[in-house]
């Protein structure tokens, strides 16, 4: 793809995958406010913005074999959690934001988590072996087979777990 054309999609992904969390946000909030119908319409346009986004995101990367996979999410999850957090944390030390601070150190710790869990699964890519993942809804930490009584990471409790199957 044309340089030019290419930066144009990763905007256009950018933009869209934006959108997604900005109409849930704003569903959410008409649901407080007593407008399910209006909920659901910001609900509806969101998974047609996911849409878009997926399609302009199989046009930026290729997905490999497993096994290469594996090893590319590994590497993304060693840099989060290595480098780009760590930088970002020290500047929003010393910018003094909190919110940026809090959030950053709950994805750098769950991402590093998350690197343990690729590791596992590569070394075992053959070992018969079935397990249930939790992932926490507010910091993103999974736990294999069980949710935890509180989350590691953030603290809350148990039912802020999610079953992946
Ligand atoms: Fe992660
Ligand atoms: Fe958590």
């Amino acid at each position: 793809m044309k340089e030019t054309t290419r930066r144009n999609v990763e905007a256009a992904f950018i933009g869209e995958a934006k959108a997604y969390f900005r109409l849930h946000a704003f569903a959410k909030k008409a649901d407080e406010e007593g407008y399910p119908q209006i909920a659901r319409l910001f609900r509806a346009v969101a998974e047609a913005e996911a849409v878009h986004a997926r399609n302009h995101f199989s046009l930026l990367e290729r997905v490999g074999t497993t096994e290469e996979n594996l090893k590319s999410a590994f590497e993304s999850e060693e840099f989060a959690n290595g480098v780009a957090y760590p930088e970002f944390l020290k500047q929003a030390w010393q910018d003094d934001e909190k919110g940026a601070i809090w959030w950053f150190t709950a994805a750098r710790n769950a991402d590093e988590r998350h690197a343990r869990l690729y590791k596992h699964a590569l070394e075992n890519m053959i070992a018969e072996r079935s397990v249930l993942y939790y992932v926490c809804t507010h910091c993103g930490w999974i736990e294999e087979a069980r949710p935890p009584e509180v989350c590691p990471n953030c603290q809350k409790p148990r039912d802020y777990f999610r079953e992946v199957s």
